[in-house]
């Protein structure tokens, strides 16, 4: 019962051509991008914006799951309705991420681990009751000198496949995340190498752990160089670098890939998407979608301001980034699109 349920919402999570919003900010990281707009950095102001999200008409159209942060999964709207029943009622499937936010690793300077095990078969079987269908779990590799070191991946891949087989236990789908930070000056080739590295290690994590690859989905980043790097590739060598690294790495049960923005433009992340659609579309084991927070909400963020008179507009532009996005997996974005 609960293995079919993970294959029928992992299929459906990657169906069509409609993506993830992943909008489960941690407390910090959402006051952090508050305090940049000046928006007061408050539980209210933190509910009123996810009230604003999941409120935006025919969200639904684009998106086929949200991310909620915990916190959400309790609230309601002004007018009392939970906010896992709006998304319900727009055709959304409700997620929840589930780590516990990514720690020094000791013994290795400037590289990370995502904690969050312990006690997580309770809090999984608590989400499922509360809604939730799939779950979200985030490891960060950062690249530098001499990093990331083969402990630090392997640490981080043995924590995914975990928290993906309790998952899965619970009769929710993992969304695996393995993010190769953009910070730094390395290259694309070298994105590439770190990438290629992690995934293959993720995966061979997951078969150990005796995931059903088909009732999950990966959420990688895309493969580029980082923001440093003097050069920067255009959209198709992203589209390219990015594909072949995971048809090196990425076994061909595995549903769907849906890809994290990372901090990208969201116009670019758009165009990244379309463009890998548009040549390989055809030719993939894989549906190729987004599971986006930045590159979808930041537009909307810096219009609403937290001024309720705002929302309309912010909802909007919110509408519009999850469209490019359904589009770019399509391969129908253009950038005529951003002025229409
Ligand atoms: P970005 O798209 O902003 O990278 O966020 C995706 C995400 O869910 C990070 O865990």
């Amino acid at each position: 019962m609960k293995a079919r349920a993970i294959l029928d919402t992992a299929k459906a999570l990657v169906a069509g051509d409609k993506g993830l919003l992943a909008m489960d900010e941690s407390i910090p990281t959402c006051n952090r991008r508050f305090a940049a707009l000046d928006i007061p950095q408050t539980d209210e102001a933190r509910r009123a914006y996810r009230e604003l999200i999941v409120t935006t008409p025919n969200l639904g159209e684009c998106i086929s799951g949200a991310i909620l942060y915990e916190q959400t999964l309790h609230q309601e709207t002004r007018s009392g309705i939970p906010i896992v029943k709006v998304l319900i009622d727009a055709g959304i499937i409700p997620g929840i991420k589930v780590d516990a936010g990514a720690r020094d690793l000791a013994g290795h300077p400037g590289e990370k681990i995502t904690e969050g095990l312990d006690g997580l078969r309770e809090r999984l079987t608590q989400y499922a009751q509360m809604g939730a269908r799939f779950a979200k779990w985030r490891a960060i590799i950062v690249p530098g000198d001499g990093i990331p070191s083969r402990g630090c991946i392997e640490a981080n891949a043995q924590a995914l496949a975990r928290y993906a087989a309790l998952c899965q236990e619970a009769g929710l789908v993992p969304v695996v995340e393995p993010e190769v930070l953009m910070e730094g000056d390395h290259t694309l080739a070298r994105c590439a190498q770190i990438t290629e590295e992690v995934l293959r290690a993720v995966f061979e994590q997951l078969y150990l752990q005796r995931v059903t690859l088909e009732g999950m989905i990966l959420k990688p980043n895309m493969v580029v160089p980082g923001l440093a790097c003097s050069a920067q590739p255009n959209v198709d060598e992203v589209a390219d670098a990015t594909v072949k690294c995971l048809v090196q790495a990425v076994p061909a049960a595995v549903p769907g890939i849906a890809f994290l923005s990372g901090g990208q433009p969201s116009d670019l992340a758009s165009a990244r998407l379309n463009a890998m659609n548009v040549r390989f579309k055809s030719r993939l084991p894989w549906a190729l979608a987004f599971s986006f927070a930045r590159a979808i909400q930041q537009p909307a963020l810096e219009i609403w301001r937290g001024e309720a008179s705002n929302v309309p507009a912010a909802q909007q532009a919110l509408f519009h980034r999850a469209d490019c996005n359904r589009v770019a997996r399509r391969g129908e974005y253009t950038a005529a699109m951003e002025n229409a």
